[in-house]
């Protein structure tokens, strides 16, 4: 590998002797595995070979959390503090997610779902590199660290993933290019234009498009980003992966301008993340950890860290290990907890916020997200439902914030009021974070080591020659179909237990969103007190789960939040109500705690007693004084400067009307 910096010295002299007509990134020669010119070998281009050559792509694959994907922070199934029982990672390369199903299980378990090949050619959201460049199929090599994705402004994640499914492993970095014109698919591969690139074999990094990577590229797995340009549309789907969990969209546009059938829009006149309309992207707040030009001493006592990378040192070496917050519990990368600037990083809140009294204990109870995102315009998933597969084999799935059927462009938007849950920050305080909440229903089988139903024996408990298998169609047949009733239950539990799955039962947990994009500007956010000091605020608004509870299993909490209220089963489905109580809140005008009130009405008490004794004393000095004829006391002109008289705990504050909520 040549230097980076001597790469840079190469270039800014090739560039002064005029040999070359574009300045920015140099030429780059794309190479095979073995080093040579794809050209010549007509073989997979390899992104640790090409970039390598001046850029250290062993060092930035060895620093991402994006390579590892919870590879390297492994542990015995069960052991991951906030996973499931059958979960041995924190990240996706093991910790098993109800929205996608398939389990990768534990290397050398024998009773798998799927191994790693097949991990690697189903799992849609892996960069590549790290257990994938493992995977070694007789004749082919496995999937480098794909830079593509990130670095180029058209990656074809499509035709990408086509070539995982088909395990044409070597080839799915190079599919990536598929838009750029520089392949173009053959028997078996893809073959290059050799005309597109330049006399000597190799190409203007023009022609790749080499950039700093952007805020869409993200959201190739993140969900929902767009520049704006278009009328904004919805895929409510797994691939919007963010969206779908979170209801996150990052874009400039202003929502009223969207093409989203959203109820009242006339009247959204913001944009759908002030962020983005700003000009900020992914990485400004999710920047590289040795980004000379952002990163920030963690070092205790450090206020200003002087040993920084040279800028050529960090193109060299950039780290891959992205700025990371620490409230989305069961993440990834948890080295780098709390490496991000959060909100109050970047903005202070010294001189703003007047208007809310008890600055302090407002914030320290209350994430800035618990105002500013009060409200979320896309839907995102509620209910998953893998007890009964449809009739095409698929899950039940369920989104809150929209009328009618989620793959209908015409159906209603409603949006969501996102639900608070206390999550505890890095400085141990636990405050209170808008969330969405997902609910799953799965089969899990027994026996030694407990985990979800293989998706092949559940194919197989359910369905015959593509149709439900009779005993199952027959107990379907009343009512609707979904596991609501104790024999449509027995009936596909004896089917399990047909197909060999040991001791099969129904489990649910729900899962905690916690969600952090989508802020609008300052002024469409929170600012009456009834919203939180009110009898029904939203503090304990219902937030509905479910439309219904197959095998009437009750969900638990799992990712590492944990739901400070109560699940209430209605009319067949499922509420949460959450209680400010059990997160150990006293919010007043919202809760009646008898003691606390019992202790507001001593406390007056107490003043009243008090203020009548002082007045009474003072009456009786005055009086003595006047009898001594001395002047009146100090006393007097000190007052300015007494504290004012109490007012019952502040609670006259919180019953004061509130200037008018602006949206
Ligand atoms: C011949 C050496 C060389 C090769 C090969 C090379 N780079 Fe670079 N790269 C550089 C230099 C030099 C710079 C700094 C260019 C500049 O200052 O604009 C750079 C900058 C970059 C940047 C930062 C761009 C920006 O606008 O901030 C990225 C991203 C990058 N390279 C990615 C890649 C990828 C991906 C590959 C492989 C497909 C690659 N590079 C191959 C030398 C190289
Ligand atoms: C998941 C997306 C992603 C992938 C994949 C990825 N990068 Fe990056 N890259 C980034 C981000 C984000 C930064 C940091 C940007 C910042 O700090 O502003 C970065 C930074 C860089 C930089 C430093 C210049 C800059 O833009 O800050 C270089 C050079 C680079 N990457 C090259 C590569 C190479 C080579 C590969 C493939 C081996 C690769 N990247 C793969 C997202 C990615
Ligand atoms: C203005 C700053 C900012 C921008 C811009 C931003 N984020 Fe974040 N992001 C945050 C904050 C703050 C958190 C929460 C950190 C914490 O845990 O306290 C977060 C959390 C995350 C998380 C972890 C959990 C979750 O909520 O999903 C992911 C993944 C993420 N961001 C990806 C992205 C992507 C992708 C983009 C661009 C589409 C982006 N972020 C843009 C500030 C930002
Ligand atoms: C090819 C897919 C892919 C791309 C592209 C990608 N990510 Fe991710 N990212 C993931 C996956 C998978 C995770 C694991 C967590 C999850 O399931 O969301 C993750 C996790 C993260 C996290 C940590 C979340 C946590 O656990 O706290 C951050 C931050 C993040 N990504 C930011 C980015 C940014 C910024 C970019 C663009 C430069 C980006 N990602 C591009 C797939 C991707
Ligand atoms: C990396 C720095 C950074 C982080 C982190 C960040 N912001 Fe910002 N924020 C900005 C910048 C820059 C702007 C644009 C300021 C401008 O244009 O005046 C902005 C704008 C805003 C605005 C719009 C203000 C207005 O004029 O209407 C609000 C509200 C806001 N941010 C709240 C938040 C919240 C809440 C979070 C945490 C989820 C957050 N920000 C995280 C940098 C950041
Ligand atoms: C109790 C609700 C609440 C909380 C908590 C809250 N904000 Fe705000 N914030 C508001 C409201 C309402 C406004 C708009 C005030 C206005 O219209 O003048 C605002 C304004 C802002 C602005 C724009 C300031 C300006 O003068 O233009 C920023 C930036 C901001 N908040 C960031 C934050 C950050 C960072 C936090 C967390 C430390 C936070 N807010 C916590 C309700 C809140
Ligand atoms: C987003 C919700 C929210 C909004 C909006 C809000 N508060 Fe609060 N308030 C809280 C929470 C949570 C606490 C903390 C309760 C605790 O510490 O147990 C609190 C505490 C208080 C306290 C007690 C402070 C103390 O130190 O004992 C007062 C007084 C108060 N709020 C008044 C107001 C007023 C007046 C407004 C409107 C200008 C307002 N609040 C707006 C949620 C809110």
């Amino acid at each position: 590998m040549m230097p980076l910096r001597c790469a840079i010295a190469f270039w800014s002299v090739s560039l002064a002797a005029g040999a070359t007509a574009l300045a920015g990134h140099p030429p780059i020669t794309l190479r095979d595995q073995q080093g040579k010119n794809v050209l010549d070998s007509a073989r997979p281009i390899s992104t640790v070979q090409s970039c390598g050559r001046c850029h250290d792509t062993r060092y930035i694959a060895t620093h991402s959390y994006h390579v590892a994907l919870g590879s390297d922070e492994t542990a015995a199934p069960g052991a991951i503090p906030s996973g499931r029982a059958w979960d041995w990672s924190p990240g996706p390369l093991g910790r098993w997610d109800p929205l996608t199903y398939r389990y990768l299980a534990p290397p050398g378990d024998a009773r798998h779902d799927r191994d790693l090949a097949e991990w690697v050619s189903t799992y849609p959201r892996h960069v590549g590199g790290g257990p994938a460049q493992c995977i070694g199929l007789p004749k082919a090599d496995g999937v480098e660290m794909n830079c593509f994705l990130c670095h180029t402004p058209k990656p074809d994640n499509e035709t990408r993933l086509k070539e995982l499914q088909q395990g044409r492993f070597d080839w799915a970095n190079t599919a990536t290019l598929a838009s750029t014109g520089l392949i173009r698919p053959v028997q078996g591969g893809w073959a290059y234009q050799r005309q597109s690139f330049m006399a000597d074999g190799s190409l203007q990094a023009s022609r790749l498009g080499i950039r700093e990577a952007r805020s869409e590229n993200c959201g190739l797995c993140h969900g929902l980003t767009d520049r704006g340009e278009q009328p904004l549309r919805l895929d409510l789907s797994l691939r919007q992966w963010s969206t779908a969990t979170e209801g996150q969209v990052f874009s400039p546009q202003r929502i009223c301008e969207s093409a989203v059938n959203l109820r009242d829009k006339e009247h959204l006149t913001r944009a759908w993340d002030v962020h983005a309309e700003r000009l900020l992207e992914c990485a400004s707040c999710h920047f590289s950890i040795n980004n000379p030009a952002f990163s920030e001493p963690k070092l205790g006592h450090l206020k200003f860290e002087p040993r920084r990378l040279a800028p050529g040192q960090y193109l060299e070496q950039p780290s891959h290990q992205f700025a990371r917050g620490h409230t989305s519990p069961g993440g990834l990368g948890h080295d780098f907890d709390g490496t991000m600037r959060r909100c109050e990083d970047c903005h202070t809140v010294a001189g703003t916020h007047d208007w809310l009294p008890y600055r302090q204990s407002h914030f320290a109870r209350l994430s800035c997200e618990a105002c500013h995102i009060s409200q979320v315009y896309a839907p995102a998933v509620r209910q998953v439902d893998w007890t009964l597969l449809t009739p095409s084999g698929q899950p039940r799935i369920e989104w809150r914030g929209i009328e009618g059927d989620p793959a209908d462009p015409t159906a209603e938007v409603t949006g969501f009021r996102p639900v608070l849950l206390p999550v505890q920050g890095l400085d141990g305080r636990s405050r209170l974070v808008p969330h969405n909440l997902i609910a799953a229903w799965y089969w899990v089988e027994g026996g030694q080591s407990p985990r979800p139903v293989r998706l092949a024996d559940l194919k197989a408990a359910l369905f015959q020659d593509g149709k439900y298998y009779p005993d199952v169609a027959h107990a379907l047949a009343i009512g609707r179909a979904v596991l609501d009733t104790p024999d449509k239950v027995e009936a596909v539990r004896r089917r399990l237990k047909a197909v060999g799955v040991v001791d099969p039962q129904i489990e649910a947990d729900v899962e905690p969103h916690a969600l952090h994009h989508g802020v609008g500007p300052a002024k469409w956010a929170i600012r009456q007190c009834e919203t939180c000091h009110a009898a029904d605020s939203r503090l304990s608004q219902p937030f509905k789960l479910a439309s219904y509870m197959p095998g009437g299993v009750l969900p638990k909490a799992v990712g590492g939040s944990e739901l400070s209220g109560d699940l209430q089963s209605a009319d067949r489905g499922l509420t949460y109500r959450p209680s400010t109580r059990q997160a150990a809140l006293y919010v007043l005008g919202h809760n009646r705690w008898p003691w606390v009130n019992a202790l507001g009405g001593f406390s007056l008490l107490a003043v009243v007693v008090g203020v009548v004794l002082h007045a009474g004393l003072r009456i009786r000095v005055a009086q003595q004084r006047k009898k001594r004829g001395s002047p009146p006391s100090h006393s007097a002109s000190r007052s300015p400067r007494l504290p004012p008289p109490p007012t019952g705990n502040g609670s006259q504050s919180a019953s004061t009307p509130p200037p008018a909520e602006s949206s």
